[in-house]
């Protein structure tokens, strides 16, 4: 049954609140419906399909763990954000191992709230996604449904952590550590399954639009900026940009990505300190033109063996390191855009990473690309 995404049901008897919940979630441009009872809940559910339930518990019909299993059993793909009383937090964590994305306690501020609804909207629309790439080939038919089975157990944990993050004692060093080493082991690994879903993402020509390679380059600058927090103190970032470079065709947020990736690398492997020059440039032959991007760093390099592996999913020499950035940049680059990418590195000199895209023709001129 085809899913009315912008539509949320929320069930709750009390009224007043529901309607207060619907007339927030309306401001915030969703469409609500309310039920309140199990059962109302259970039949709207079947006639309107919402793509997100807000589910109260305390239900004067059936139980509220009984409506989570009738609604996942009517469509396994509508949402269900569980609304609970304070101290009802472990029968929530519960709900969620059955299904529920997430849970709410009571009383809740308005932001908390929204932000919630965003967010499990968010997880639905990529794992929608995930699943569109199920015809591909072998490791990316089975990658998002390991996937969908690695996220849902994480954004549990992530749930339960919150609760005893709230509850305990967090003067208590080794507590405070504990749940540290967790959260940041959570975030590791939400992180790798976003890196190999990026890797096998397929292409979506629709948002292709003209992009000045220079703004690229400073948007990945100003996101670096916020992923190492005290990168100033150690390595400097030299741009030398070409003023009015010709527009490239491109996805911008795929291209954005790989130069992050290149970025990063060069910014992991320098360490301490070092010089990374970003480059652009047009070269004017073979036509039709190619914007030329540059990355200099003056690491470490790369060890002769390691060179012929570099773009190979999951090589990698760093202990946390994923192998993907350079797989990922190959697939965007070369794939995707007609482009290419070069690597020259010389151990004890430095890296230097050369990315080529073709100049928009005439004939492809379409959307533009503002920020
Ligand atoms: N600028 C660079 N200087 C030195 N070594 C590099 C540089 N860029 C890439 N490498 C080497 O290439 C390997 C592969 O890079 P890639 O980005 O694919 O994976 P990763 O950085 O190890 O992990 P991930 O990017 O997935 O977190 C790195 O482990 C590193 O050894
Ligand atoms: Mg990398």
């Amino acid at each position: 049954m085809e899913l009315d995404k912008e539509k949320i049901l929320v069930v709750d008897d009390n009224l007043e609140l529901a309607e207060m919940i619907g007339q927030l979630l309306g401001r915030h441009g969703f469409r609500v419906s309310i039920a309140p009872d199990g059962r109302t809940a259970v039949e709207k559910v079947l006639s309107e399909s919402p793509g997100l339930v807000l589910l109260d518990l305390n239900l004067p019909d059936i139980s509220g763990g009984e409506v989570l299993k009738k609604i996942k059993e009517t469509n396994n793909e509508t949402a269900v954000i569980i609304l609970t009383a304070y101290g009802g937090e472990q029968v929530a964590v519960d709900l969620m191992k059955a299904g529920a994305e997430d849970f709410i306690s009571k009383p809740f501020n308005n932001e908390l709230l929204i932000n919630s609804v965003k967010e499990v909207f968010k997880i639905r629309e990529s794992q929608m996604e995930d699943k569109k790439y199920a015809r591909l080939s072998s490791f990316e038919k089975f990658f998002p449904f390991l996937a969908h089975e690695i996220r849902n157990p994480l954004h549990a944990i992530s749930g339960a952590l919150a609760i005893i993050q709230r509850r305990s004692n967090l003067q208590d060093e080794v507590q405070a550590k504990s749940i540290r080493i967790i959260q940041e082991e959570v975030q590791h690994l939400t992180g790798f399954v976003q890196e190999c879903l990026d890797f096998i993402r397929p292409p979506v020509r629709s948002r292709f639009v003209q992009v000045d390679a220079n703004e690229v380059i400073s948007a990945v600058i100003n996101v670096i900026s916020h992923i190492f927090a005290d990168l100033t103190k150690k390595i400097k970032i030299r741009e030398e940009l070409q003023p009015k470079l010709p527009k490239v065709l491109v996805n911008y947020e795929e291209i954005k990505q790989a130069f992050l990736n290149i970025v990063k690398n060069s910014i992991e492997a320098m360490g301490e300190k070092g010089e990374l020059i970003i480059k652009t440039r047009f070269k004017a032959e073979p036509s039709p033109g190619w914007v030329e991007v540059i990355f200099v760093d003056n690491g470490p390099g790369i060890k002769k063996e390691n060179l012929p592996f570099l773009f190979h999913p999951f090589f990698t020499t760093k202990l946390r390191g994923t192998g993907l950035g350079l797989a990922i940049c190959r697939r965007i680059i070369a794939e995707r855009h007609d482009g290419k990418i070069h690597i020259e590195s010389e151990e004890g000199k430095g890296t230097i990473i050369t990315v080529e895209l073709p100049k928009t023709q005439a004939s492809e001129v379409a959307g533009e690309h503002s920020r």
